[in-house]
């Protein structure tokens, strides 16, 4: 996957059936990401950034409308070709960094790769990125003795492992305190210079906003201006 297209979301709308009504989550949601380009999509609780990114990431189909990623037209590809596209072309963090209790942090990086590539090299990489967001010296900790910023860093690294050209943030800094968020901020700044990577993250935080290249608002599905 070459990122020399960057993300194209057309008229994308996801309805949910309740009961017997609907849910309109987002409705006919346009937007482009250029390769390289960070983009925050704010919004009130419930305004469809969860929906959106779920459907960039290829987890969720668009009840209508059509999304592309770096080339690859989601709406053609089945389950499988998408869960290959999460493995190797995206990096995932959610609000809670959700590490396995019984594993080291290393562990923890290297975890959700194991089926598709050797052990070894693997190991090597997640020490590479622990270092790269400053945790050299907590590799061998298991998530308890670590704190909640440092956790999420853990959830960084883990979702870079493989070098995705896109990271994909569903309120990375929601637990997080304003000193904490600060630091995660800088940290994903530096390490998106350095690996070239496209950010999409969802945030309600106006300083998180801020450190985006561009912000998307959303209200009730709607992109508004
Ligand atoms: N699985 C679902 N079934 C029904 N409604 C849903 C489902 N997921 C989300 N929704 C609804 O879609 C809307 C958007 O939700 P979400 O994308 O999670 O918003 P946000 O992330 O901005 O808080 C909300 O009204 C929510 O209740
Ligand atoms: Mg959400």
């Amino acid at each position: 996957m070459t990122a020399g297209h960057g993300i194209v979301i057309e008229s994308v709308s996801r309805a949910y059936s309740m009961g017997g009504g609907q849910v309109i989550a987002l409705d006919a949601v346009d937007m482009n990401v250029a390769p390289g380009e960070s983009i925050a999509i704010v919004g009130p609780s419930g305004s469809g950034k969860s929906t959106l990114l779920h459907l960039v990431a290829g987890l969720d189909r668009p009840t209508s409308g059509r999304i592309e990623v770096f080339g690859r037209r989601l709406w053609e590809m089945s389950e499988r070709e998408l869960t290959r596209m999460r493995a190797t072309s995206l990096g995932y963090v959610f609000q809670d960094p959700h590490l396995l209790p019984g594993l080291t942090a290393l562990e923890n990086v290297i975890a959700s790769r194991l089926p598709w590539r050797g052990r070894r090299d693997l190991a090597a990489e997640a020490r590479e990125l622990l270092a790269a967001v400053g945790l050299e010296g907590r590799t061998e900790h298991a998530p308890h003795r670590l704190s909640g910023g440092e956790r999420q860093r853990v959830a960084l690294a883990r979702a870079l492992l493989g070098h995705p050209p896109l990271l994909i943030a569903d309120e990375p800094t929601g637990n997080l305190d304003a000193v904490t968020t600060d630091d995660l901020l800088r940290l994903l700044g530096e390490l998106r210079r350095r690996l070239g990577l496209t950010v999409l993250l969802a945030t309600h935080d106006a300083a998180v906003a801020a450190s985006a290249d561009r912000t998307v608002r959303l209200a009730g599905g709607r992109v508004v201006a």
